[in-house]
């Protein structure tokens, strides 16, 4: 990976974060998509389409996704993979807890991955066979190695209220088994903590492939494991997730498929 996409990826999402820091305490418009508890901000847009104006500049045949703003084209073979503001719900709140991430594709699979976390002011890094970093320094997963003594995050669907497949049971059956479980509202912090090992495993049953893009890789290359519920390969297009340091992932995967028995 030539450090001109790292670099330019690593200011997009910089500048990304200081805007929705910056903006934070002013009051903000929101709409619904679709569920009354699915928000979206005016600042989800806005800051989408500066991340996305910086990618276009420095590499125009590449396509993009983009929560926001949905799929373009392009000739190059590579795709970035956007999601501008994760942990909308929280913004919107003025809770202090979201991120701004950036994956980019090629060939199919992820190579680079950026996670910027404003709030903290971490910068997350990851290249395939680089390793990951925060702010520089190399991380790590934690060795913890047993679901005992773990902490694991989670998230809900935005259809919770109608889904049946809503993560309640799933939720119930880990929070006896492990430490704790927590529910902060951001799946790409999630990631990027888990990655160094300040959380143990996250598993979620549906999200987007802008929340995972990035933070899938950080993941992998801070020596943790990233499948579907049931052990197999993670399908970026339509994710459903279970990340860990690796040492505690059988035992969370077992878990789930006794919860859920083999649903995917
Ligand atoms: C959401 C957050 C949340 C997760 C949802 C995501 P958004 O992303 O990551 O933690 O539970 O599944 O959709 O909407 O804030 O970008
Ligand atoms: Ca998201
Ligand atoms: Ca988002």
């Amino acid at each position: 990976m030539a450090s001109l996409e790292r670099r330019v990826a690593i200011d997009a999402a910089r500048a990304a974060g200081q805007l929705l820091k910056n903006e934070l305490p002013g009051s903000r418009r929101i709409a619904y998509k679709g569920s009354p508890t699915n928000l979206v901000t005016e600042m989800d847009a806005r800051v989408e389409e500066l991340i996305v104006g910086r990618l276009a500049a420095s590499f125009p045949d590449d396509a993009v996704l983009g929560e926001e703003r949905g799929a373009s084209t392009g000739r190059s073979g590579r795709r970035w993979i956007i999601d501008p503001l994760d942990g909308t719900t929280n913004y919107a709140h003025g809770f202090p807890a979201f991120g701004v991430s950036i994956g980019l594709e090629s060939a199919g699979r992820v190579e680079l991955g950026v996670v910027y976390d404003p709030n903290l002011d971490e910068m997350f890094v990851a290249e395939r066979g680089r390793g990951t970093t925060v702010n520089e320094r190399p991380l790590a997963v934690s060795s913890t190695p047993t679901l005992d003594e773990s902490l694991l995050a989670t998230g809900f669907p935005y259809n919770i209220r109608e889904a049946r497949d809503n993560n309640l049971k799933e939720y119930a059956a880990f929070s006896v088994r492990v430490r704790a479980v927590r529910r902060l509202g951001s799946a790409v912090l999630y990631l990027a903590w888990l990655a160094c090992g300040r959380l143990d495993g996250y598993w979620e049953l549906r999200l987007g492939p802008w929340d995972v893009a990035a933070g899938s890789l950080l993941v992998e290359e801070a020596g943790g494991q990233i499948t579907d519920l049931t052990g197999g390969a993670l399908n970026l297009d339509s994710p459903s997730l279970v990340a860990s340091n690796g040492r505690i992932h059988a035992a969370i995967l077992d878990v789930l498929r006794e919860v859920r028995g083999g649903t995917p």
